[in-house]
């Protein structure tokens, strides 16, 4: 399910597999030697790694296996090797591991957006647990003496309160299942075959997975995905064709509240939107479903499949969709961020007020805020909330909604964190923070937004992270300027996916 744009918002600066066990990738003597691209080993699993492939040694040599499970015996191609670690593809498997069970997607072996549909949902989280473990340990750059306590931190992960079907919003391309190209008077003609609406398979960017099911999104929306694809075949309209720039349905958006039955659907497509209007009239008629609250038409003229300001048009009811979380009301637009897994997040949410204490005294700063969510949950036990966004939409999204949820405590600041926090809110003006929430992207802190939280002297800092690799890379700043790991607490919000959320609580030392 390559599509996903979430949980993160931008790219890792870490490379995604990476040998967790500073020892283990380093390959010494003859099988160094002897690796190379295109060779086929058999090797048994022994362990899931960050990013969610199985790890494998040939002799010394770290080999990273994606889809694979610990206790399979798989023959594998070498397909990159790195001097001190490997990656292979499996191609067959010799031997299923004892605790493998039977995925319940037909399109598991393909579609790439499940790595562990076939292990039982209990081991799925404890590997999370483990993988938290070791990446600390072996990744985070301090001493070795405050190394080695990290992973006695880490709590027993929470598991998601849906283990299938989880997902509020679904984002899909338009393509073509197969595309052939032939060379004709000095010109390349492209025939596309079979248009339709999927996923991308990982490393097949020209063509699209049609499919027939998915056990990770809100079984509303699957219903609203028929409709679509019945839309697509009456009216034959045609699909973008990135090589030709021809053709006009580029993406589908879909999205649903958990809590209101609210859903939306955005057409992604490179048309104008007077071009378009009696088109969705048509489509109003195949989805005359009482949940369908929002249908918009995105204009994207652009060779880019995400412009910067994509022209948003509503054709029917809102431009919106209302979520709840606790006794919250959010009003979410097509782009805003709002954490994929619902019931998933009400548990996140309370494991950061768990940890961060916060009393009436405390002014909090909510760091890379989306639409507020944290900051209003949290403001009703603090004295004052600030929140820090840099999408446009999203600081319209919790303005709007902390008004409706009525709460006069949260300030909202519209920029980059590296620079509101230098300049806007920096130590000795308007706010002194005593407790900081940070929830970044995959890629971590920018070292100016965490010194500029660190300027602060939070007495607790919570570092909330879909990324544990970056997120160790911080803990080592944030160690080292006079702060003690209380605790890590994982909180599974995508479960058959290798992606780990946690929330770690930092105590200034006194
Ligand atoms: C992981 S999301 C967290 C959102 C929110 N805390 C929540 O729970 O829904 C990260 C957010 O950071 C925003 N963001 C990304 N880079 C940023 C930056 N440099 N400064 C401020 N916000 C940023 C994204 O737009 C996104 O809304």
């Amino acid at each position: 399910m390559s599509n996903s744009s979430d949980p993160s918002t931008s790219g890792a600066t870490v490379p995604l597999e990476q040998p967790i066990k500073a020892d283990s990738g380093i390959a010494t003597g003859n099988a160094t030697a002897t690796i190379h691209p295109g060779q086929v080993h058999t090797v048994a699993i022994e362990k899931l790694t960050f990013g969610g492939s199985g790890l494998a040694h040939i002799g010394d040599l770290a080999v990273f296996v994606p889809s694979t499970i610990p206790g399979q015996k798989v023959e594998i191609v070498i397909t990159k090797f790195r001097g001190n670690s490997a990656e292979a593809r499996v191609q067959k498997i010799l031997r299923k591991a004892k605790d493998e069970i039977m995925p319940r997607c037909q399109h598991f072996h393909d579609c790439g957006g499940c790595q562990w549909q076939n292990l039982p949902y209990d081991k799925q989280i404890s590997y999370k647990e483990d993988i938290i473990r070791e990446t600390l340990t072996h990744l985070t750059p301090v001493d070795e003496d405050i190394r080695s306590t990290l992973a006695g931190r880490v709590l027993k992960i929470i598991p998601s309160p849906q283990v299938y079907h989880y997902r509020n919003k679904l984002e899909l391309s338009f393509g073509f299942s197969s595309m052939d190209t032939e060379e004709k008077d000095g010109k390349r003609i492209y025939f596309d075959n079979g248009p339709t609406v999927g996923f991308h398979q990982p490393g097949k960017w020209q063509t699209v997975l049609p499919i027939s099911e998915c056990h990770l999104y809100d079984e509303q929306i699957g219903q609203l995905l028929s409709d679509v694809r019945r839309f697509m075949e009456e009216t034959r309209l045609p699909v973008y064709n990135p090589k030709t720039h021809k053709g006009l349905f580029r993406t589908l958006l879909l999205r649903r509240g958990i809590h209101t039955g609210e859903m939306m659907i955005g057409f992604v497509v490179k048309a104008r939107k007077k071009e378009l209007e009696p088109i969705f009239q048509h489509f109003m008629r195949f989805a005359g479903r009482s949940g369908l609250k929002s249908l918009l038409v995105i204009e994207n003229m652009s060779l880019n499949d995400k412009p910067e300001e994509p022209k948003v048009h509503c054709l029917a009811g809102k431009p919106y969709i209302t979520e709840r979380l606790f006794d919250l009301t959010f009003e979410i637009s097509p782009f805003s961020f709002f954490q994929t897994n619902t019931l998933g997040t009400e548990k996140l949410y309370q494991a950061i007020v768990d940890g961060a204490e916060i009393t009436q005294k405390d002014v909090v700063l909510d760091a890379y805020c989306g639409m507020g969510t944290i900051g209003q949950y949290v403001a009703r036990f603090a004295q004052k909330v600030v929140g820090v966004e840099s999408h446009p939409t999203a600081i319209e999204d919790a303005l709007k909604s902390a008004g409706k949820n009525r709460i006069g405590n949260i300030s909202f600041y519209k920029g980059r964190m590296e620079q509101v926090i230098g300049d806007q809110l920096s130590p000795g003006g308007k706010y002194q923070f005593s407790v900081a929430i940070v929830d970044p992207p995959r890629a971590g802190m920018h070292p100016k937004a965490l010194a500029g939280v660190l300027a602060h002297k939070p007495e607790r800092l919570v570092y909330v992270s879909c990324n544990t690799a970056t997120f160790a890379r911080d803990l080592g700043v944030i160690l080292k300027a006079g702060y003690d790991l209380r605790t890590v607490q994982p909180v599974d919000l995508f479960p058959h996916t290798a992606h780990i959320e946690t929330v770690a609580v930092l105590q200034r030392k006194a």
